[in-house]
């Protein structure tokens, strides 16, 4: 097609003057292909952009940590066939995730068995399929809880981080219950959960993880559209069973973040038995 039938309004001495004859059939087409290109670079562009300011507000116990699949090695670790199988496990619900999924994961298990890298490792897998994440330390949250009381600065950044913790495509929350206390004083009568504030803030990011957004429940509801569940995914790692994590953060927080679907389930060690076993 020439570049006369796009509709534009053109000078063809103009363009003769630069070489350019815009009765040439291919040069509409070339013209075309070259806008799509620009248009996809932009785009990649703009989403690379995002990403990186989700991820700037990432909040880490100490320091950032960076781990790839590549990096997990199931032969150092105990129980090689069992890392293997939660590396496997781990890449497959990665894929997933970034491929329209709607799921959240957790990852449960004793301190230093891997439960942070492997949960860095979907994240950096993640970041690679486009979609913007973020990590949260949960002790670092519930210190800059307490914190935005005496800073000004730390409540600004509180405010922000909420709202990237609420809106970004994949979380992970790592450590969560590790500001709830040992597993004794948890299941002791008389508990009564974390505190009250970082509860609160933990119900509002779970709830509009789970169930969307207003502004995305508006313009659904507008569209006429069912959102899918979760809207967004997070990924957990704890040392807690799910039914501690209920006592420190109530029933309806914990349900909206953890899937009771063992597919969606990484188990590092036999945790929950052994703490059945011990009657904790
Ligand atoms: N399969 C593995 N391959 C390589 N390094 C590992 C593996 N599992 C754990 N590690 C290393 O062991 C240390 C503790 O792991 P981490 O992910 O922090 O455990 P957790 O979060 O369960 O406490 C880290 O330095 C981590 O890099
Ligand atoms: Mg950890």
């Amino acid at each position: 097609m020439p570049l006369t039938k796009l509709n534009l309004r053109l000078d063809p001495k103009l363009f003769a003057e630069h070489g350019v004859n815009v009765n040439d059939d291919s040069l509409a087409e070339r013209v075309n292909q070259r806008n799509k290109r620009m248009e996809k670079l932009y785009n990649q562009q703009a989403k690379r952009n995002k990403q990186k300011v989700i991820w700037d507000k990432s909040l880490w116990a100490s320091g950032e940590i960076s781990f790839d699949f590549k990096d997990w090695k199931p032969n150092e670790r105990q129980n090689p066939i069992k890392a293997k199988n939660l590396g496997n496990k781990a890449f497959k619900l990665a894929h997933q995730m970034a491929t329209n999924g709607h799921l959240n994961v957790i990852m449960s298990g004793d301190a230093g068995v891997g439960k942070t890298s492997l949960a860095l490792a979907m994240l950096s897998k993640l970041k690679q399929d486009n979609k913007t994440v973020l990590f949260v330390s949960v002790i670092a949250l519930s210190q800059l809880v307490s914190d935005q009381y005496e800073y000004n600065d730390r409540k600004e950044q509180l405010q922000d981080l909420k709202r990237a913790m609420c809106e970004c495509d994949v979380l992970l929350l790592d450590d969560l219950g590790a500001d709830g206390g040992s597993a004794e004083k948890v299941m002791s009568n008389g508990y009564t959960g974390a505190r009250k504030d970082v509860q609160a803030l933990m119900f509002d990011v779970a709830n509009n993880r789970y169930e969307g957004t207003k502004k995305e429940q508006n313009a659904a509801r507008k569209a006429g559209i069912k959102l899918s569940k979760p809207v967004h995914q997070t990924i957990i790692t704890t040392n807690n069973m799910t039914e501690e994590l209920e006592r420190i953060y109530g029933e309806r927080t914990i349900s909206r973040l953890i899937s009771r679907d063992p597919n969606h389930r990484l188990a590092f060690n036999d945790m929950e038995d052994m703490r059945t076993k011990e009657g904790i």
